[in-house]
C-alpha cells in the first residue's frame, strides 16, 4: 500500500478560540470551502462548549467534527472533565490527545495520552495522537529518540484493530504557534520514523495503512510541498484553521 491509499486527513485544531456563535459561523464557511474536495477527509476539533454549535454546522456536509481531549474514566468525580461516550453522543468522531500544549501547561504525560487514547478507541472514537520533539531534543540530536519512545508509550496496549481508528500527528513544539516550520524533509523523515516504529509494533501492512499528519505552522502557502512528502498524509493546523481561505486552500492542497 502506497501513500495515495492512505486517507489524508486536513484536520484544524481550534485550541481555545471562538464562541458557540462564532464556531458556527466559521464551521458553516469552512463546510462551504470544503464542498466536493473528496481528496481528503476535513476534521475541525473545537473547545468543548462549540460542539453541539459546530455539529450542527457540520450536519449534512463534508466536515467531521472533533474534540480536543477526553478524559479516560467514564465517569465520576473528575471536575471539568469530559468523558468519551458525552462526545460520541454529542456527535464528535475524532478526539486529539496528547497536544504540545496538554503536555506542556496541563501536566499530561505519556502515561495519561495512552489512557486517553484507549478510552477514545473504545468508545469508538478516531484518535489523533499528538507526538514531537522541543527544540533542545532537535539540536541535541535525540528527535528520533523522542518521538519512537512518546509514539510506543503512546500506542502501548492498543490492538492492531484499534489502530485502524489511530491518526498519529507528528507536531515539533518549536514549529508549533511560532511560524517556524519543519521543512517537509524534516517532517517527511520524522513521519518516516514514526510509521517505522509503527512497523515495528504491528508490522508493514498496519504501518503503511496508518495516517501520519503533520502539524506545526502549516499554512497555505507551505502545505501543498509538506503534502507532497511521502510519509506526510494531512496536517493538524491550528492558526489557519480559523481562517476560512486559508485552511480552504490548505484543503485545495492536500486534493
Ligand atoms: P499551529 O498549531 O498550526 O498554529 O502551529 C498546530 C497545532 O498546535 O496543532
Amino acid at each position: 500500500m502506497n501513500k495515495e491509499k492512505r486517507t489524508a486527513v486536513i484536520a484544524g485544531n481550534w485550541k481555545m478560540n471562538k464562541t458557540p456563535s462564532e464556531a458556527k459561523a466559521l464551521v458553516s464557511a469552512i463546510a462551504e470551502r470544503a464542498a466536493g474536495k473528496c481528496g481528503c477527509e476535513v476534521v475541525l476539533c473545537v473547545p468543548y462548549v462549540d460542539i453541539p454549535a459546530a455539529v450542527e454546522a457540520a450536519a449534512g456536509t463534508d466536515v467531521k467534527i472533533g474534540a480536543e481531549n477526553v478524559h479516560f474514566k467514564e465517569s465520576g468525580a473528575y471536575t471539568g472533565e469530559v468523558s468519551a461516550a458525552m462526545l460520541v453522543e454529542c456527535g464528535v468522531t475524532h478526539v486529539i490527545v496528547g497536544h504540545s500544549e496538554r503536555r506542556q501547561y496541563f501536566g499530561e504525560t505519556d502515561t495519561t495520552v495512552n489512557l486517553r487514547a484507549k478510552a477514545g478507541l473504545a468508545a469508538g472514537l478516531t484518535v489523533i495522537i499528538c507526538v514531537g520533539e522541543v527544540l533542545e531534543q532537535r539540536q541535541s540530536g535525540i528527535t528520533s529518540e523522542v518521538v519512537s519512545m512518546q509514539t510506543k508509550l503512546a500506542l502501548a496496549g492498543i490492538s492492531a484493530e484499534e489502530l485502524k481508528k489511530v491518526i498519529i500527528a507528528y507536531e515539533p513544539v518549536w514549529a508549533i504557534g511560532t511560524g517556524l516550520t519543519a521543512t517537509p524533509e524534516q517532517a517527511d523523515e520524522v513521519c518516516g520514523i514514526i510509521r517505522g516504529v509503527v512497523a515495528e509494533l504491528y508490522g508493514d501492512e498496519c504501518a503503511e495503512a496508518l495516517t501520519i499528519q503533520y502539524g506545526g505552522s502549516m499554512n497555505d502557502k507551505n502545505a501543498a510541498e509538506l503534502l507532497a512528502k511521502v510519509n506526510v498524509d494531512g496536517g493538524l493546523i491550528g492558526g489557519a484553521s480559523l481562517k476560512p481561505d486559508a485552511f480552504g486552500a490548505i484543503i485545495d492542497a492536500a486534493q
